[in-house]
């Protein structure tokens, strides 16, 4: 199937990785690049999973997507990966810094460990690819960056770890933007919201979550795959030459509306008393207006 949006040669020419492009919106960005002419690299750790993904996606397209392993956290592991494609491709012009993940839990239960592994997977990890990729490619010859985040703007109750993590790489993002300008490197984050994928699974209760949350978006559903792999295509191809360092929010209006985090109202509530300064305090109400 073509793609819904887009010309079929406008990233002809082109090699792209994707990290976690192995599932849900990783998959859905590296299937929406190859219908725009890509050749596509996907990556994540585990070498079973990323072969079978590869395969599937490559027989499904009718053209061949290859899977390489690597943890993003290890940076001789993002070396490795980034030199393969360097031997195999002679290039690399997209990086799609979509691999990561985080797990629910209220802060006062997060463990150092397991901070720290969710700030090296979605801050370190994505700086990892991308320092690697500029290395070896884009500061000599240009190129795309396109991180996928999260809403950052609200902060985001239940992941400390991950919204501090993606807010770090939102900053990084709009600080290379302006360093790299002159090399011809664009850096751009897409933000979703929340997006029925695989991933979506490996929370407790989802299917409780899902009905909640979208009752709390104004268009009154979830994102699909396909609804953030559009605009990562928009971003890495002629639609993005102009645009560079910017939070691109895809979430259906979520950002604006709603809460995933009720909070219990206390069984008494705080009596309301307007403040009143001493001097105010005389004053008839014509006056004080
Ligand atoms: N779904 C949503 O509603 C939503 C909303 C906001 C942001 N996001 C973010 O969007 C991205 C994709 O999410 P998804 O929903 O498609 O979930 P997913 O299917 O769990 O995708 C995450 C991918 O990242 C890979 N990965 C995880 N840790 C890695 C590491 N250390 N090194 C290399 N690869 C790694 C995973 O593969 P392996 O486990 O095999 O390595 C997997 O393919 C994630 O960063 C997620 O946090 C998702």
């Amino acid at each position: 199937m073509p793609s819904q949006i887009f010309r079929d040669d406008i990233l002809t020419g082109q090699v792209a990785l994707v990290t976690g492009g192995g599932s849900g919106i990783g998959a859905a960005i590296a299937r929406e690049l190859v219908r725009c002419g890509a050749q596509v690299v996907i990556a994540s750790r585990k070498q079973d999973r990323i072969d079978a993904a590869a395969a599937g996606l490559s027989a499904e397209l009718g053209a061949e997507v290859v899977g390489m392993v690597c943890d993003i956290r290890d940076r001789e592991a993002v070396k490795a990966l980034v030199d393969g494609i360097m031997e195999r491709f002679g290039r690399l012009d997209i990086l799609v810094n979509n691999g990561g993940g985080q797990f629910l839990s209220p802060a006062f239960m997060i463990r150092d460990k397991g901070w720290d592994a969710v700030i090296q997977t979605n801050l370190t990890g994505t700086w990892n690819l991308t320092r690697a990729v500029a290395d070896a490619w884009m500061l000599d010859h240009g190129g795309r960056v396109v991180n996928i985040t999260m809403l950052t703007r609200r902060g985001f109750p239940g992941m400390a770890h991950s919204v501090a993590a993606r807010a770090g790489v939102e900053a990084m993002t709009k600080t290379l933007a302006v360093e790299w300008a002159p090399f011809g490197i664009s850096l751009n984050c897409v933000q979703p919201g929340i997006i029925l994928s695989s991933g979506m699974k490996n929370y407790p209760n989802w299917e409780q979550f899902v009905d909640q949350t979208q009752r709390e978006i104004p268009v009154k559903r979830l994102g699909s795959t396909a609804d953030i792999a559009h605009m990562v295509a928009y971003l890495a191809g002629p639609g993005g030459d102009y645009i560079t360092g910017q939070v691109l929010t895809v979430d259906g209006g979520r950002d604006l509306w709603g809460e995933t985090w009720p909070l219990e109202d206390p069984e008494v509530m705080p009596g309301i008393e307007v403040p009143v300064e001493p001097w105010e305090e005389s004053k008839e109400p014509a006056e004080a207006e």
